[in-house]
């Protein structure tokens, strides 16, 4: 009875995956209800003062499509928080959105922030969601929600090795005992890969093509290792001499090359971070493997490419981009664990 009760007390409780790329809401007992880009399109009237226009999946479809006036912002770039009021009013439109005050009862909320935001930026995040109507904050960060949503062993005194490759930030961790012994996290995940790929394309080809052109190109034809056979796809653009209107054919091996910098990125990060792994822990990961997450997970071939690298099994994580939020939901679901977590 009385645990009833508890959940119906907690029931509209919500957990967030504020991510750089996109953000996804949870809401207890009812899973994830939201998952839309951590887009917002704005429209600056002749005073400068911006109106809101759209959010999520409609401004992503604006992104690099927008007349003048308008803009399609990603507020959280690179794992910061690059505009604060944007980033403020795209919290506030998600929990509205999902909450719909059917409840009298304000959310306790749970949102996930990427490792090594600023003091400022976490008070910031924590604002944006109490005066979105939430009766309690609580921060966790990213890599320890991404292996409790991808069920490593997290609580046990057992080492557990999670990289979460997202949009802006790939944050690797390494969990016992419930708490993050050994995290890192840089600035260089999809988004780099993607930028990587348009650069590319411009200096090989002459060919002038968008961030999403890049993303498509690494989404349908992109791996880290050898194919057999080889993927290829038309691409189109803008030549950079003639500036003109035309197409390329382009191959796995040109995105390979591409992704190849910021790839050996993550390998540096990542054996960083194992080197610095106390040996016990470093045993356990021996056995167990790295988990992958974030969508940078599904980069084909990535999990054997890392594998090769660091001589270690690397698996990827039952729905790699919903890790981080299923995550928070199950944090929710555990009332102990939560108020372990909330440590400031
Ligand atoms: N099938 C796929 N293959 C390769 N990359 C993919 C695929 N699907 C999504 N991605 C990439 O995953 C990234 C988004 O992942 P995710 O949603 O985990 O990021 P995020 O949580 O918003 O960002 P962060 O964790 O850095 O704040 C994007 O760069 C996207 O291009
Ligand atoms: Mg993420």
């Amino acid at each position: 009875m009385i645990l009833d009760q508890l959940i119906g007390f907690f029931s509209n409780d919500m957990g967030i995956d504020l991510g750089t790329a996109n953000t996804l809401v949870l809401v207890r007992g009812k899973g994830i209800i939201i998952d839309e880009p951590s887009v917002v399109a704005v429209q600056r009237d002749k005073y400068g003062k911006q109106d809101i226009l759209a959010v999520g999946h409609e401004a992503k479809n604006m992104v690099g499509k927008t007349p003048g006036d308008i803009e399609a912002i990603r507020p959280m770039r690179d794992g910061v928080i690059a505009d604060f009021d944007m980033t403020e009013k795209m919290i506030r439109y998600f929990i509205e959105k999902a909450h719909k005050r059917k409840n009298f009862l304000r959310p306790r909320i749970i949102i996930s922030i990427p490792y090594g935001l600023t003091q400022v930026e976490r008070k910031a995040v924590r604002e944006s969601a109490m005066s979105a109507g939430a009766r309690e904050v609580f921060l966790i960060e990213e890599p320890m929600a991404a292996a409790i949503g991808a069920d490593l062993p997290i609580r046990e005194p057992k080492g557990s090795l999670i990289v979460d490759i997202g949009g802006g930030t790939t944050e690797i961790g390494v969990i016992s005992l419930g708490g993050l012994v050994i995290s890192k996290s840089i600035r260089v995940a999809g988004d780099k890969i993607d930028m990587a790929i348009v650069d590319y394309v411009k200096k090989k080809y002459n060919l002038l093509i968008g961030e999403r052109g890049g993303e498509e190109i690494k989404i349908e034809i992109g791996s880290a290792i050898s194919l057999n056979p080889e993927l290829s796809m038309m691409v189109k653009g803008r030549d950079q001499v003639s500036g003109l209107l035309s197409r390329i054919e382009m191959t796995s091996e040109d995105v390979r090359e591409a992704m190849k910098e910021p790839l050996r990125e993550i390998v540096e990060a990542l054996k960083d971070v194992l080197e610095v792994t106390p040996p016990d822990l470093a045993g356990d990961i021996v056995e167990n493997g790295i988990v992958l997450t974030g969508g940078g997970a599904l980069i084909r071939g990535l999990d054997k490419y890392l594998s090769d690298e660091v001589k270690l099994p690397v698996f990827i994580g039952e729905e790699p981009l919903l890790a981080v939020a299923k995550g928070t939901g199950k944090v929710l679901e555990e009332i102990g664990l939560l108020q372990q977590l909330a440590n400031e």
